[in-house]
């Protein structure tokens, strides 16, 4: 065992503590399973386990989905992922983004970071304002109070949500390369981010504006959805591609600063108009991109097959 392999350990047995120590009612398998994924799936060479096996072209699939007019093929969408990690180019109509974009804008109970903006506004004597009718108001607000992101989430599933999340054109791809797991979960993010060049570090990260791996399980899609025009400036993502099974840079779960990955030759920057959507494998690195002008909005879908300790302790909705 090297000395790297001894720190993911401690650091590994600690992040467990944690989780036994914020969560009643687990049992052992459960804890055990949380130590596998911070030990064992935080590492490429465990999570190829329970990649699905391409058989690409004997298998690509046509998926077509008519109330969001989206076409994908599913051989070509799995074979980007496990080479490179994500697959793009795909646009849905626009004509039920507005109604997906509503769904959340309108009910503040979806917003996630609640207290953090009520917070805020009390210390800018702005409260009042965190009233607002549209997504074009709601910018204002952001603007006037230095508030660079909103996340919200739907835990009920509106029926427009509950189309897309069943789609047979992502949901297609989604089962596939989830290895056809038995039970999906799923869970919906709405996210609003406005300038964010001179934000400082830690906010940074809060907006998931640095480059970082996500490990939510052993195995895991995300889905994102521009619902507005997306370019160089106002926050276009950004993947490292094939970082996903390969790690020579940046192997360890932590921040990575867009200086200590200058050197990569493999950074995608995906930009697309209202209605674009990409399928990413995000244990490979990635962050939002910079917003110098403008507002972004994006919906992201991350489904996975979950592990013993997650069965039980999520709202998230559940594909079976
Ligand atoms: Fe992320």
């Amino acid at each position: 065992m090297t000395l790297y392999h001894l720190k993911k350990l401690k650091s590994s047995i600690l992040k467990t503590i944690k989780f036994y120590q914020r969560s009643n009612n687990v049992n052992f398998f459960q804890v055990i399973s949380f130590f596998n994924l911070r030990f064992f799936y935080s590492s490429p060479f465990f999570r190829k386990f329970f990649k699905v096996k391409n058989n690409f072209p004997s298998e690509n699939k046509k998926l077509y989905d008519e109330n969001f007019g989206l076409e994908v093929e599913q051989g070509i969408v799995i074979k980007d992922l496990l080479d490179i990690g994500i697959s793009k180019k795909y646009v849905m109509n626009d004509k039920n983004i507005d109604k997906l974009i509503n769904n959340y804008v309108i009910d503040e109970n979806k917003i996630e970071n609640l207290d953090f903006l009520k917070n805020k506004l009390k210390e800018k004597k702005y409260l009042n304002d965190l009233n607002y009718n549209n997504v074009q108001e709601l910018v204002q607000v952001m603007q006037k109070n230095d508030i660079s992101y909103i996340k919200y989430s739907d835990h009920n599933i509106s029926s427009e949500l509950k189309k897309l999340i069943l789609s047979n054109s992502i949901l297609g791809v989604v089962r596939k390369y989830l290895n056809y797991s038995k039970k999906i979960l799923v869970n919906n993010e709405f996210v609003v981010s406005i300038n964010n060049q001179k934000l400082h570090d830690k906010e940074l990260k809060y907006n998931s504006a640095q480059f970082h791996r996500d490990l939510v399980s052993h195995n895991f899609l995300k889905v994102f959805i521009y619902l507005n025009d997306v370019n160089e400036f106002n926050g276009a993502h950004v993947y490292i591609k094939g970082s996903h099974k390969n790690n020579n840079i940046g192997n360890v779960l932590r921040y990575y600063s867009d200086n200590e990955l200058a050197q990569s030759k493999n950074i995608e920057h995906v930009m697309g108009k209202k209605g674009s959507i990409f399928f990413e494998d995000t244990f490979g690195l990635h962050k939002g991109g910079v917003i110098s002008n403008g507002y972004r909005l994006m919906l992201i879908l991350t489904y996975y097959s979950p592990m013993k300790h997650q069965l039980e302790t999520n709202n998230h909705y559940l594909i079976s």
